[in-house]
């Protein structure tokens, strides 16, 4: 079962990978066109469920970083389809896969689909998303309500710098594409963070009560994260009232309570 998102340029597809990690996995094709882009390929069966029912041709592999939930079947659809891989110039230590990098500000483009390319470092230094018409395919690096974690060569000031220089940047209806559904666990996190439960955000609760472990969260838009995700919201006042142990982020530094509320979200 997957769903479909229809962008100016482009159809989204995309459908909730069923493992305990709650994968996405994306495919991207121009409209009118039998040609396509997948990322991060995980779910083989999947993916190609979707290119049979639509009649899709892969003609790119976008992988987004490097980690192994993200790369496990490049090789069967570089060589099943005879596509080019394109990923960040720092994968070449990474993995094996011979591939074309890309960079910051490239343009992928195939038919009359613009896919401009950001590098998001923090998750992982290779860490690029991708931005298609009004949406934002991020990978790791911003999941709803929350952020990739940074135990797997990552680094928690560059996501940091990444959230607050770069992603928070972008225009508020830009939706938000993550690499997996985090957004039911998340909402638990921010109710653990809290000092009074009754404060979380009505619209919050409502997602959770509507929360299915086989169905994908509903897509939320930049503004959703700003206005509810805690990463986003380090450098609010407004946000800090709320917390529980407030008195463990009194630091001055906005990049240390960023830093300190990682952490402790990996503690949870
Ligand atoms: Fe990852």
């Amino acid at each position: 079962m997957y769903e479909t998102i229809k962008g100016d340029s482009c159809i989204i597809y995309r459908f909730l990978v069923q493992n305990s990690d709650r994968n996405i996995n994306y495919i991207l094709a121009p409209i009118d066109s039998n040609e396509c882009i997948v990322i991060d390929p995980l779910d083989k069966d999947g993916i190609e469920e979707i290119l049979k029912n639509e009649n899709l041709f892969p003609q790119y592999i976008v992988n987004t970083h490097a980690h192994p939930d993200h790369i496990k079947y490049n090789s069967y659809f570089l060589k099943k389809y005879s596509c080019k891989l394109l990923a960040h110039n720092f994968c070449k230590d990474l993995f094996e896969f011979k591939f074309d990098n890309i960079f910051e500000n490239d343009l992928i483009i195939l038919n009359n689909l613009r896919i401009k390319v950001l590098h998001t470092p923090g998750h992982c230094p290779e860490h690029i998303s991708l931005i298609i018409d009004n949406c934002l395919l991020c990978g790791d690096t911003v999941f709803n309500c929350g952020v990739g974690n940074t135990k797997f060569r990552g680094d928690v000031v560059m996501l940091y710098r990444t959230i607050f220089h770069k992603i928070k940047n972008l225009p508020d209806d830009i939706l938000i594409l993550p690499g997996h559904d985090y957004l039911y666990n998340n909402i638990l996190f921010l109710e653990s963070l809290y000092e009074d439960q009754g404060k979380i955000h009505k619209e919050l609760i409502e997602l959770k009560i509507n929360f299915k472990q086989e169905n994908l969260s509903p897509i939320k838009d930049l503004a959703f994260e700003k206005k509810h995700n805690p990463f986003f919201r380090v450098d609010e006042l407004s946000f800090w009232d709320l917390v529980k142990n407030k008195n463990l982020f009194a630091n001055e530094e906005i990049q240390y309570k960023f830093r300190l509320l990682r952490q402790v979200r990996d503690e949870w």
